[in-house]
């Protein structure tokens, strides 16, 4: 298990991203979606990561059914833009994930635009950490210029942010898989060596560029590439059922033998 920054958070370094489960086409229910949680659980993957709009909460409230609240780590995010909206979008996360707290609130897809607006939300934040209702605060992004900014706010806990070992071409011409705002990935590679080293918690998405045709034909080599980082502390990988699961498990153990000696956690 990886400490998370300065979080008492230990999350698994692979996280369960349960966007896929809202997606309606995909048609995998909440009994479905909690029972392959439960299972990932299993196989030592402790770190949720949902949001508001995913429609994946109720899933996440199905697997609570069957792991204890306390074996698990969950990040949600909302879309709010000012203090109070965000404490009532968190009341209704709680409510929707039927759990009496969250491990991990952020800011949802902070634009470049948004930052002063971003660290003021965050400051009127600070004070749910109090309550015990929220253990860690912060944001996601895919801007290199937040991420930058960001690692300079004293309140932030975690960021979650684009991170794949994909060259600039790649990153170009798949832009809606892996939609960088600003910069480039080594640009942001340096900001998150930055976050790192200022002590935030650091979440890697897009580790598979959403299913972009490189990263997936070698998503062993993709994971194993950011799981060796030691500026990034987990990652988040969108997963639709359990071979996907296995697959992904059996990769970071694979890395583990390969690349370090200490004994197997996910
Ligand atoms: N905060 C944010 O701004 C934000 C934005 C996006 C996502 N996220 C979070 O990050 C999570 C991951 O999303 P992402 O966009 O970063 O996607 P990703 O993890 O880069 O890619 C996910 C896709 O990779 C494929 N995949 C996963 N394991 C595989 C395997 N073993 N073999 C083949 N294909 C595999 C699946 O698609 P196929 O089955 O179609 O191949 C899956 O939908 C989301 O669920 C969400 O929790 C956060």
């Amino acid at each position: 298990m990886i400490n998370l920054g300065t979080t008492k958070l230990k999350v698994s370094k692979l996280g369960f991203g349960t966007f896929d489960f809202g997606v309606p086409s995909l048609k995998i229910g909440p009994p479905e979606g909690g029972q392959i949680l439960m299972e990932a659980h299993k196989l030592g993957v402790s770190l949720w990561d949902t949001s508001e709009d995913y429609g994946s909460h109720p899933h996440i409230a199905s697997a609570l059914k069957l792991v204890p609240r306390k074996a698990v780590v969950i990040s949600t995010k909302t879309n709010a833009k000012n203090g109070e909206e965000a404490k009532k979008s968190l009341e209704k996360s709680l409510e929707e994930l039927d759990t009496d707290y969250v491990d991990i609130f952020l800011l949802h897809l902070v634009k470049s635009d948004w930052i002063d607006g971003c660290h003021q939300v965050l400051e009127e934040l600070s004070d749910v950490k109090a309550t015990g209702i929220v253990k860690a605060i912060g944001l996601s992004t895919h801007s290199v210029e937040v991420v930058r900014e960001a690692s300079q706010f004293e309140e932030l806990d975690v960021i979650m942010t684009i991170c794949c070992k994909a060259s600039q071409s790649v990153i170009s011409k798949f832009h809606e898989h892996i939609p960088l705002e600003d910069g480039s990935i080594e640009d942001m590679f340096d900001a998150i060596k930055l976050a790192h080293n200022l002590r935030k918690g650091v979440i890697a998405m897009k580790v598979l560029g959403t299913s972009a045709p490189p990263l997936v034909r070698n998503y062993r080599s993709s994971i194993k590439s950011i799981a060796k980082l030691s500026f990034v502390d987990a990652m988040v990988i969108g997963m639709k059922n359990l071979d996907e699961v296995r697959k992904n498990v059996e990769v970071m153990h694979a890395w583990q033998r390969e690349d370090r000696q200490d004994l197997p956690d996910v």
